[in-house]
């Protein structure tokens, strides 16, 4: 029967084993040592981390009162389906720290969302607005034709 037996002690050898290398292991910050398994699988000191993090972006709602022009020009065009924040970053602090967000003027910045690209699945290529920047004025600035708060020359 000693056949039979063997292989159990092996497999009971490496269990025990697992455990007590696991005591030495596993980092005391890690959940599991009060959670168990099913929700303790993750760095605890990252509650803490997650905790005290600050969204950085407020939304448009909280520029309106501030810049009322860009807000209502911008709500009037089709660019009111991006957010202010997609240009000029994130607003925490602003206008008190920092005093003023960012202005990008390249084409790069409008390029990011209206460069047309070819993949036929994602259904980007058949979206209004969406072209090919060496074709469309190439070498100027968008903005120097483009209203960027109402980007449709002739209005809308
Ligand atoms: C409490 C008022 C206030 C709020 C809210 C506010 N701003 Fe401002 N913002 C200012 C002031 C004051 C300045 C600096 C004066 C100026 O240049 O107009 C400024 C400057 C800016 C500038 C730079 C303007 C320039 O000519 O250089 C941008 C861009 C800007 N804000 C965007 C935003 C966006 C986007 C939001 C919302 C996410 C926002 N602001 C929210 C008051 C505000
Ligand atoms: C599509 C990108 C984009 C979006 C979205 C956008 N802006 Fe701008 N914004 C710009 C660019 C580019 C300029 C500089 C334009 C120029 O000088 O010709 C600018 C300029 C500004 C300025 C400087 C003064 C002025 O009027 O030119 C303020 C203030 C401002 N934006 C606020 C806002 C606010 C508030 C929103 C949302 C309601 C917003 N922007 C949305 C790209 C954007
Ligand atoms: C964050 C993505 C994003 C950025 C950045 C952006 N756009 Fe747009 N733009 C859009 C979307 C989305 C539409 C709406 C398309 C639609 O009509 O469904 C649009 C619409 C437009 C339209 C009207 C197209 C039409 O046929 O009605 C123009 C013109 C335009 N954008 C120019 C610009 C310019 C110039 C810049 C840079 C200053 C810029 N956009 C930056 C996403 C963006
Ligand atoms: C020299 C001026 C000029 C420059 C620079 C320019 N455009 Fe245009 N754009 C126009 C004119 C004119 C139209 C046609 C009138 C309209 O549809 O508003 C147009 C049309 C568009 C349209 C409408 C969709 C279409 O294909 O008809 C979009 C989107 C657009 N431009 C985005 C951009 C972007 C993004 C840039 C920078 C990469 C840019 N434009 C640079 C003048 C310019």
């Amino acid at each position: 029967m000693s056949h039979v037996w063997r292989p159990l002690y092996v497999v009971l050898g490496i269990v025990a084993a697992i455990l007590i290398a696991r005591f030495f292991v596993v980092p005391p910050q890690f959940g599991v040592w009060e959670r168990g398994y099913m929700y303790g699988w993750h760095n605890k000191a990252a509650e803490t981390w997650w905790a005290n993090f600050r969204v950085g972006y407020k939304g448009r709602e909280y520029c309106k009162d501030c810049h009322p022009d860009n807000y209502n020009k911008i709500m009037a065009s089709p660019h009111k389906i991006i957010e202010c924040e997609d240009c000029h970053g994130p607003a925490i602090g602003h206008p008190d720290n920092p005093p003023k967000l960012e202005i990008i003027k390249s084409r790069l910045l409008c390029l990011r969302c209206h460069t047309k690209l070819p993949y036929p699945t994602s259904l980007r290529s058949q979206l209004p607005g969406f072209l090919n920047p060496d074709e469309h004025n190439p070498g100027i600035e968008c903005v120097s034709c483009h209203d960027p708060h109402s980007p449709v020359l002739g209005g809308k």
